[in-house]
């Protein structure tokens, strides 16, 4: 099986085990701050996504939100190390905890292999909608198995554009600044809540385009390899090129690339 197939069987697996448990009683912590939340679905299938990884790949690394929110301190040379390493597997396990918590679909199980840094497959999966979304390196993107595409507008006017509210003030306040500009520029806003789901809609060209300060690893990666391969083009919001340290995160079908940046401002993690 292609390091692809596992990826989809197992985003597959995981995403049917949490919307089997969407409404049950789950227990819920909160994280970094009374925004940020993690239940024990969540736990539960980043060890399942992780037991099926090592099964079948026992000498990859593993990078999953929960396992880092634990080492926190860690995660900036966890991400440095990343980039030297053969394969390494990185994993939300639900992105849009909660949209979970609050049961609202649209939260998504997100699987991204990295080979010394450059990403090669990325899986996301959408249970509620059984929607399954994936690239491989060179090979294209798919929804359901069928080529996906970005979109064709030229101008931000044309383009429906996804956004997010972090947890944290400093990157919620600068989504809010950005969304002053971009906002009354653009088609329409949505926040759909899972920054996984922004990034696969901007490759099916569902989504124009999708901004947020502040993500991880874990919530982009696989999107990131969707969008480039539908066509599309991802930097962090100054501009540069992807890697997998990058938070602040910019995704389009390219063509209002250059439009969306305008706005954007540095701002210190
Ligand atoms: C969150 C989601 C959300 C985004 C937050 C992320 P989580 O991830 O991607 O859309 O706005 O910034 O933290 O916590 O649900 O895995
Ligand atoms: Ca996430």
């Amino acid at each position: 099986m292609s390091y692809l197939e596992t990826a989809g069987r197992i985003a597959r697996e995981a995403g049917r085990m949490i919307h089997s448990k969407m409404n049950s009683d789950f227990s819920t912590e909160q994280k970094s701050s009374v925004f940020d939340v993690v239940t024990e679905i969540d736990r539960a299938s980043e060890q399942l996504i992780r037991q099926r990884l090592m099964e079948s790949y026992p000498e990859h690394g593993f990078l999953g939100e929960e396992e880092s929110f634990a080492h926190a301190g860690e995660l900036a040379d966890r991400l440095e190390q990343a980039k030297t390493e053969p394969f390494i597997w990185i994993v939300d396990p639900i992105d849009g905890t909660n949209n979970y918590v609050q049961g609202i679909p649209g939260f998504t199980v997100s699987i991204a292999l990295a080979s010394y840094g450059e990403l090669i497959v990325g899986v996301i999966y959408d249970p509620c909608r059984d929607e399954i979304f994936w690239a491989e390196k060179g090979k294209g993107a798919f929804m359901n198995g069928n080529p996906i595409a970005v979109s064709d507008a030229v101008e931000l006017a044309q383009t429906v554009v996804g956004t997010g509210f972090p947890s944290k003030a400093a990157n919620r306040q600068a989504v809010m600044t950005s969304l002053q500009e971009i906002a009354p520029q653009c088609r329409s806003i949505r926040s759909l809540g899972s920054a996984a789901l922004h990034l696969a809609y901007v490759g099916a060209g569902k989504l124009g385009a999708f901004w947020e300060y502040g993500l991880n690893a874990w919530d982009i990666a696989a999107g990131v390899l969707i969008i480039e391969e539908a066509g599309g083009r991802v930097t962090d919001t100054l501009g540069n090129p992807y890697n997998l340290s990058v938070q602040h995160v910019v995704g389009s079908n390219g063509s209002v690339h250059d439009a969306l940046l305008k706005p954007m401002k540095p701002i210190g993690i």
